[in-house]
């Protein structure tokens, strides 16, 4: 192929949604002429990710955006991506129950029916909450949560799944409420495509929670038909490698399908990592059924986050990421990936936690150290720590003062103090503050960062969360017909291909 030719394809490949025609030599050719030898078929945005999946939530596009704890993935954020026919997903963690409340009621009013979700995070600490959350969701006809941090599933989370099932005269099960499981390990998964488990459908069924009919069809449908395969992500990972985790889950998915014989395939997304088109290719072609994203979408004007930290974020590059403690469970050792760019955080509460390990109660960290803590850290006395701490659950929940009783867990409340309040910080842009600002966020701020360099996306005031999905999905299907190209022989095959972010206006013709 020449040159020429070369370019009138490549030019042709940058409109997706028209059919290319080729002749011999690989020339373009004219629609119906005689000498066409093959066709290079439109790829539609609309078109990636799982039909069904798209159809059950009533999409335009099989794309997520994901809970971001606080309501950092705000109600606006949410109506955003439903007015443009994606998913979003409000989120309720970290947020007490009457917040949680007033978020979905609004979501319900102003969707005007079109979809959204709400994360319901496991809080072994706090069964309260999931409780109340739980019925939140039951009474607001709230029909999708997304599930996470669960170790194993709860009567609550069953609940909910359960509540509403019914059988239509041709012995199909409809479901009014769905879970999107979010996980990064096989064994979980299997809890999670499994029906919920017997015993505690039983233990429901005699509280009276659910019905006899209910628990009868419980037992032919997963907890969750949808999976979130989260690979290396903000906030809470496991550090998983993308193009590891995603074919194991699907593998399991495909196994469990048959073992379980359900009458729709159980569908694996792709979250961790989704910052670039590329990365959106490499999802789609190992088979994901959907797309789910946070990092990118925490910079976004939508966003709870301050303006402050959306600047810091909009400059990160991929490696300005460091794991911390995470502040609900790092007495487990359990971690989440922050910013390190523009914050101390991360080597802060790594400290943290290695004197947690270190010693036994605050009494015991050396002078030196505890005075470096107070002057570094809490810029305050520990003590005072303490008594903040402490007026805080004497009127939330005295029960884990009764535990502080032993100095171990109250080294622990009192350093969660910083984990807790370093997020609060950045959320409300406390400059004061700064240098502890703990933001969740994943490599995949940085790769798009990259991506996004010299565009109209480059300023954080121009990162409008739809767009920026409907941009990936654009860059997704120019990728795509440039790798079915590739396939049949007409580009070299070591020419490397790349799109940048279309402007809004621009963006609009060709989704
Ligand atoms: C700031 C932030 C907060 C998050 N909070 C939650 C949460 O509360 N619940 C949840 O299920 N996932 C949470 N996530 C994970 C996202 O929903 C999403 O799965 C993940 O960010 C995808 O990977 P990425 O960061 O590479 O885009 C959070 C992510 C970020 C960046």
């Amino acid at each position: 192929m020449n040159s020429l030719s070369l370019n009138n394809l490549l030019t042709a490949i940058f409109d997706p949604l028209e059919p290319i025609y080729i002749k011999s030599g690989g020339e373009l050719a004219a629609p119906g002429d005689p000498q066409v030898t093959g066709i290079i078929p439109p790829v539609a945005p609309g078109n990636f990710g799982s039909k069904a999946f798209r159809k059950e939530f009533d999409l335009r596009f099989a794309y997520v955006g994901g809970a971001m704890v606080a309501g950092i993935s705000s109600v606006e954020m949410v109506e955003e991506l439903a007015s443009a026919g994606l998913l979003g997903i409000f989120g309720a963690s970290g947020l007490r129950p009457d917040a949680v409340e007033a978020a979905v009621a609004r979501l319900a009013g102003s969707l005007g029916g079109r979809s959204f979700g709400s994360c319901l995070i496991h809080t072994p600490h706090d069964p309260e909450w999931e409780r109340r959350v739980v019925g939140i969701y039951l009474e607001r006809g709230v029909t999708l949560a997304e599930a996470s941090a669960f170790l194993q599933i709860s009567p609550d989370l069953v609940k909910y799944r359960v509540t509403g099932l019914t059988e239509t005269p041709d012995g199909q099960i409809r479901s009014r409420n769905r879970v999107m499981a979010k996980v990064s390990r096989a064994e979980l998964a299997r809890r999670f495509f499994a029906p919920p488990p017997q015993k505690i459908l039983d233990a429901l069924l005699q509280k009276g929670e659910i019905t006899p009919k209910e628990a009868e069809l419980a037992r032919f449908v997963p907890v969750a038909q949808d999976l979130t395969a989260e690979a290396d992500s903000g906030g809470h990972t496991d550090f998983r490698p993308a193009l590891s985790l995603w074919p194991s889950m699907i593998q399991l998915a495909d196994e469990l399908t048959r073992k379980h014989d359900y009458a729709q395939p159980l569908r694996v997304g792709a979250a961790g990592g989704l910052g670039t088109p590329h990365a959106f290719l490499a999802a789609h072609d190992v088979g994901c059924s959907y797309f789910v994203t946070g990092s990118i979408n925490q910079a976004c004007v939508e966003s709870g986050l301050s303006p402050a930290a959306k600047a810091l974020l909009a400059k990160a590059s991929q490696t300005d990421v460091t794991p911390a403690p995470a502040a609900d469970m790092f007495e487990l050792g359990a971690r989440v990936q922050v910013l390190k760019y523009g914050t101390l955080f991360g080597a802060r509460s790594q400290r943290l936690a290695e004197l947690y390990r270190q010693y036994g109660s605050v009494d015991e960290i050396p002078p030196a150290e505890r005075e470096n803590l107070e002057k570094k850290i809490f810029l305050k006395p520990l003590s005072a720590v303490w008594e903040e701490t402490e007026a805080f659950f004497r009127e939330r929940d005295p029960a884990q003062l009764a535990k502080a009783e032993n100095p171990k867990f109250k080294m622990a409340l009192i350093f969660r103090w910083y984990l807790g309040q370093a997020s609060r910080w950045a959320i409300q842009g406390l400059l004061e503050r700064q240098t502890d600002w703990s933001v969740f966020t994943g490599p995949s701020m940085g790769a798009f960062n990259e991506w996004a360099a010299g565009s109209h996306y480059e300023d954080p005031a121009n990162r409008r969360v739809a767009e920026l999905a409907l941009n990936l999905l654009y860059g997704l299907s120019v990728l795509k017909r440039f790798s079915l190209a590739r396939d049949l022989g007409l580009v070299p095959d070591d020419l490397p291909l790349s799109v940048k972010p279309l402007p809004p206006e621009e963006l609009m013709e060709v989704i």
